[in-house]
């Protein structure tokens, strides 16, 4: 199976949505990709693309610069689906009548269906309850465009839907992608299954299969490939992907740099020993690392100067395994999007990230995973098998405990870091809290307070816990942990852990505060 035959492309006109309609259509197992909303019908011709869909967006179509579309896209054949702005863009090219509306509709409003083939499909736009729609807008859809029908409007009469069957274009004012739309991804399924024809074959194992073919056809019959593993989802299932395809002309490279949390470093050699049929390298590098941390307190110079080591002990190893031509690498959908490849997005993304090496090293890259979502990429884990701990493992930073520990890194401030984090973490998932969470980790705050210990007063370090309820990690909420659980950890935490003189739980969310200390 060939999963990239059908594929839906999303022109991105801005919108904050424009990634979770990508996602959406994902989750409805149909491949789509995000281009710039820019992007020549000649270019989004060569994708072959089943249907497009064209996002939300903050602009206005009738001010002067407004973000368009190359209009030959409503004259290809092929189905179209506008969201919002899309909509209003569709409707204005096509020659309707879009303004800005008598009164704005914003969240939650009730919508009444005229038409229900082809996109209000399903026994939920049956039932009243479910023909609200999550709208965020101001402007409307006056006038539709010769040849398309209102098939919607809300209970102040504004246009929620439009559609012309014989072109198969089609525009909503509400948003399907979004959860507050009951019903909505009903609306996306319709679209993509009757009005484009797609099959649902995006599946974790069609996935699979295609990524090994792909990974053997550019690597060739004799190319060996190099990764390095971090210990995260990512660069796992990238080891496992290759391992597939290329076996013993895969190797992989654990640079241990000490900064892992408890076990986890004896987690990824168990694994890789026992799984993989490639040559496996364990570089114990954790002296080298602490000894180039020595002195340093800046957070940000902790970052490079943890980047930059690992560079060269990656490279040192790499280039000494003889004729290697390719890296792979976990490089996510998302990084390709917030790097700014894609839709012309600003760049988001300042964190230095441990697995990106540079181009200097003068590999050709191999990034298997370049097309898929976070959630994705745990499902074709799970597909090729690998244990919870690696796939339900909470996101970890490159440069690791190195920003837990606030001021120097020391060897001391480590040990204690790791045992304490371990017992908040063992305390969080006996209570089945885990899944809940975005994110939960001790800090060692550096600095150091007085305790009493048996009779004797005693001056020890402050370990902080910290728990986010998070979507993205863009912004997040502390966790309301139940005070039992705190009580207990800070039991353990201080009973169990010699020197340590206090416990106290971190209650910013993000913003003002950020999820890690540093
Ligand atoms: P902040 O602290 O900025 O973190 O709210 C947001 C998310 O990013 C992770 N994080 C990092 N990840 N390298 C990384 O790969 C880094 O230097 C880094 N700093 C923070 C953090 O754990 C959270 O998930």
């Amino acid at each position: 199976m060939k999963p990239q035959m059908q594929k839906v492309i999303v022109l991105d006109f801005g919108g904050q949505y424009s990634m979770l309609i990508a996602r959406r259509v994902r989750e409805a197992r149909v491949y789509c990709e995000i281009l710039p909303y820019d992007t020549p019908w000649e270019e989004i011709r060569k994708h072959g693309p089943a249907g497009v869909i064209l996002s939300g967006g903050p602009a206005s179509v009738y001010l002067e610069g407004a973000p368009r579309c190359d209009s030959t896209l409503f004259q290809g054949g092929v189905p179209v689906l506008g969201i919002c702005y899309g909509m209003h863009l569709m409707a204005r090219q096509l020659g309707g009548k879009v303004e800005q509306g008598s009164r704005s509709e914003y969240g939650r409003t009730a919508f009444t269906v005229y038409e229900r083939e082809p996109l209000f499909q399903g026994e939920c736009f049956e039932q009243e309850e479910c023909c609200y729609g999550w709208m965020s807008h101001r402007d409307a859809v006056l006038e539709p465009p010769p040849g398309f029908k209102v098939l919607a409007r809300t209970e102040n009469g504004v246009i929620a839907a439009i559609g012309d069957d014989s072109r198969r274009l089609y525009g909503l004012q509400l948003h399907p992608e979004v959860q507050h739309t009951p019903g909505g991804m009903n609306i996306l399924k319709s679209f993509l299954y009757h009005v484009c024809g797609c099959t649902p074959d995006w599946t974790p194992r069609s996935f699979v299969q295609y990524a090994v073919d792909k990974i053997k056809s550019s690597v060739g019959p004799d190319g060996r490939v190099v990764c390095a593993l971090s210990g995260g989802v990512d660069s796992t299932v990238v080891a496992f992907l290759l391992d597939r395809a290329v076996g013993e002309r895969f190797v992989s490279i654990f640079v241990d740099h000490g900064l892992l949390r408890k076990g986890e470093a004896e987690q990824v050699v168990d694994l890789f020993r026992s799984r993989l049929k490639g040559q496996f390298i364990h570089v114990d590098a954790r002296d080298r690392f602490l000894k180039a941390l020595a002195g340093i307190t800046d957070p940000e110079q902790k970052r490079k100067i943890i980047g930059a080591e690992f560079i060269s002990v990656f490279k040192e190893k790499a280039l000494s395994l003889g004729d290697i031509a390719y890296l792979a690498q976990g490089t996510i959908y998302p990084d390709v999007i917030e790097s700014g490849t894609v839709a012309g997005a600003a760049v988001i993304k300042s964190h230095h990230n441990v697995g990106g090496l540079p181009e200097e090293l003068g590999f050709k890259l191999v990034e298997p995973l370049r097309e898929l979502f976070k959630d994705e990429v745990r499902l074709v884990g799970r597909e090729l098998g690998l244990p919870d701990s690696v796939l339900k493992r909470q996101p970890f930073p490159g440069p690791g405990l190195a920003v837990r520990v606030i001021g120097e890194v020391t060897a001391e401030k480590l040990e204690l870091l790791r045992e304490a984090d371990a017992i908040f973490r063992e305390e969080i998932e006996k209570a089945g809290l885990g899944q809940d969470l975005w994110q939960y980790f001790a800090v060692h705050t550096g600095i150091h307070v007085v305790g009493v210990k048996g009779d004797n007063r005693h001056y020890g370090p402050v370990v902080a816990l910290r728990a986010v309820r998070s979507e993205d990690a863009m912004t997040a909420d502390w966790a309301k942990l139940p005070f039992e659980l705190l009580e207990r950890v800070s039991a353990r935490i201080t009973g169990e852990i010699p020197g340590l003189a206090r416990v106290v739980y971190d209650i910013t969310s993000k913003p003002p505060g950020t999820i890690e200390w540093e």
